[in-house]
Parts: structure tokens; sequence; C-alpha cells
């Protein structure tokens, strides 16, 4: 099978035609995932034009062709407002600079062993998902927001933190493990979210058995031994409930704010003001409520079965002066195992769950402009 190396080297040469760089270089070659002689991929383009994106298209077809790929799943999406300022403020940046190439490229490769994402001053901004319980949907909400936030065009990295119930991996159908290169890792990127669990490193499903010290340990080493690169947002699964994460989570991250999720029942609620209590505790402003599996909605007839109960979100929101950010309602997504970037977890971009978590987004983002 072919390594990704192996595909980017091949894909290197395609030239961006407008600002004449390399896609590989200006990584606008996204989520490259192989599986046997089976490869997909996301291209983002600066132009909306038809031939030139079909040009783009039929060149990468033909350089992955060349090296024995017998089918390509080919995404094209046109790049956010972001990257495309990001794209033409960086071709800026190197038409004034005059140093050759590949010294450029060693300068970038030492900026990066500063790691500046734990810097006071970083513009990374963390937003931390907690539960009062587990089974509520905590994983599910941040593997789909962060998911949505990328899909908006941000940079986002996604800790799975909940170190006993790790399912980020799985929820998000990510089949390789982290590499290390030159003494840093480097996280596992799907649907544009850059990923690191613990459920990378432990073979199999055996139990982790964690001492106290060792929790802040590993977040720290997350954090730390990681390569995230450049990020909008760090999006942290935290486990359930109230624990030493938590606390290990404000100590390292003190700007960081929490997304808690709930279920609608009152006692569900109830139970998540506790973890919302801690977050004001703690002094991390909560950015919003999420009340997940808040009705079945019938496909034929659209009424709405409040089937856990009904208000506890709101309620919940109002307790800890904050918003309802969304009220999503039950249902699996609409996947298939055949399709080559399959997750068991993640909504489609245009389904009814997926264009919720695309406004929750949209606020969380909201709320951050703010700043
Ligand atoms: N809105 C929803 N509709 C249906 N099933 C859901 C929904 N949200 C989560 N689930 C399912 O509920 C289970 C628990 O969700 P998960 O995200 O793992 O919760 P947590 O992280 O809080 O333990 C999973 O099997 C998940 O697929
Ligand atoms: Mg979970």
């Amino acid at each position: 099978m072919l390594s990704k190396e192996e595909l980017q080297n091949a894909l290197l040469p395609i030239i961006e035609p407008t600002l004449k760089r390399s896609l590989v270089e200006m990584q606008w070659i996204r989520d490259m995932m192989v599986k046997e002689d089976r490869v997909s991929l996301t291209v983002i383009c600066l132009e909306k034009s038809k031939d030139l994106q079909e040009k783009l298209e039929s060149e990468i077809r033909l350089r992955l062709s060349e090296l024995g790929v017998k089918d390509v799943h080919l995404r094209l999406r046109e790049a956010s407002e972001q990257e495309r300022e990001e794209a033409l403020g960086s071709e800026l940046e190197e038409s004034i600079s005059s140093a050759p190439n590949e010294e450029r490229f060693k300068g970038r490769a030492a900026g990066l062993e500063q790691l500046p994402i734990l810097d006071p001053n970083t513009k990374v901004n963390f937003v931390a998902i907690a539960s009062g319980k587990g089974g509520v949907g905590k994983s599910t909400v941040t593997v789909n927001l962060a998911v949505a936030l990328a899909r908006s065009g941000k940079k986002v990295g996604l800790i799975d933190a909940d170190i006993y119930g790790f399912s980020v991996p799985d929820m998000m159908g990510i089949e390789e493990t982290p590499i290390v290169e030159d003494g840093s890792i480097i996280p596992v990127e799907r649907f544009g979210v850059k990923v690191m669990s613990m459920g990378f490193f432990i073979r199999e499903n055996n139990p982790v058995i964690w001492r106290g010290p060792m929790l802040g340990k590993m977040l720290r080493q997350f954090l730390s031994d990681v390569d995230w690169g450049e990020l909008d947002y760090m999006l942290l699964d935290l486990p359930p409930g109230t624990g030493d994460i938590a606390l290990d989570v404000h100590q390292m991250l003190p700007q960081s704010r929490e997304i808690i999720v709930t279920t609608p029942h009152a006692t569900a609620a109830f139970v998540a003001a506790r973890a919302g209590a801690m977050a004001l505790q703690t002094e991390h402003e909560v950015l919003g409520v999420v009340e997940n599996m808040a009705y079945y909605e019938c496909k034929a007839c659209g009424s709405k079965d409040y089937v856990f109960g009904r208000g506890g979100g709101a309620q919940l929101a109002e307790t800890l002066h904050t918003d309802l950010l969304a009220q999503i309602p039950l249902g699996a997504p609409d996947n298939h195992p055949s399709e080559l970037d399959f997750s068991p977890s993640v909504y489609k971009e245009d389904s009814l769950i997926g264009k919720i978590y695309n406004d929750m987004a949209k606020q969380v983002m909201n709320k951050y402009s703010k700043d």
C-alpha cells in the first residue's frame, strides 16, 4: 500500500494556477486516506471556474494513476474566505521574502519547536466540552462541532481527553495512528480536523489503568509534544463529571471556554449543572449549552416526540446564565461502511443534523469574534 508521503510527493508538482504555488505545500490537499489501491482526498480550489477545477482534478488523477492508484475519490471544495486571505497574504509575504525556498522551509520547521500552543498569548481558541455524566453525546457533539468548524474553513484540533472512555478515533472512522517526525507527534487529520487520542496508543480494547497524576501528564504531552501547526480552535472532549482532568484543563488552559452537553430530562440537566458550576468555579466562561437527543421527529408527519423529556437544556442554560446553542434531535448519521471516508458518527454537511452543527459552529465563531 502506498504511504501518504509517496502520494504527497507525487502531487507536489501540481500548482494552483492563480497563486502558482504547490497545492501540497499550501496544504490545500487534505483528508488524504489510503485504503489498498483506493485513495480519497479533498482539494481546495481558489477559482470557481469549472474549467480550472476540471484541469486540476484531471492532473491529480493522472499523477495518482501513474502511481498505480486505481480508484480516486476526489472532493473539490472552494477556499473559504479565511483560506483565501491566508493564501493571498502568504503570497505577498513570499514575494517580499527573497530567501530561497529551502531556507524558508527550514525556518518554518524551526519555529515549530517552540510549540506556541501553550503560550498565554496564543491565538488558539480552546473549547472544552463537558457533561455531567456519560452517554449524553458529549463526544458526538465534540466531533461534529470540530468537523463543522473545519467545514467553515477554520483550522481545528481535537484532543480526546476522555482517557477512560476515548472514542473519538472510532467515531470519526480513523484507522491510522499518528507518526513521529523529528521528535514530535503528528496528529491524524480527518475531515480537516487534527486529532489526538489515547486510543491511538492503546492496543485493541485493553482497559487503561490511570493514576491521578498521569491524567494531567497525558494532557500536557498532548499539548506540548504534538505538532499541531497553526490552529484557530482546539476542542477538548473532557471525561464526564467533575474530576481531575477538568481541573488540569483549567490550570493549563485558563483561557479555555466550555460547552456543556445534556439530554433534555430535568434530572440530567441537574447533573450537568454540576459540570457547569465547576466550569464557573474554575473561571471558565461557559459558551453555551447543547441539548442532545432533544426529540424524535417523525419523518412521515414531522411531529416531534420528546422521548427523553423536555426543557432540560433551556433550564440549564438559564441556570448557567448562558445560551442554549442547539437542540439536536435523535438520529444516526446516514453513513455507510462502503463509503471511502466512512465514519460512524459524523453527520453529513447537508443533512438535518449536519446543518444544526453548522449553525452551532457559526454561533461559536461569533462568540469568539466579539473578543
Ligand atoms: N442525537 C443523537 N441521536 C442518536 N444517537 C446519538 C445522538 N447523540 C449521540 N448518540 C449516540 O449515543 C451514544 C453516546 O454518545 P457519546 O457521544 O459517545 O456520548 P458521551 O461522550 O457523552 O459518552 C453513542 O452511541 C452515540 O452514537
Ligand atoms: Mg465520550
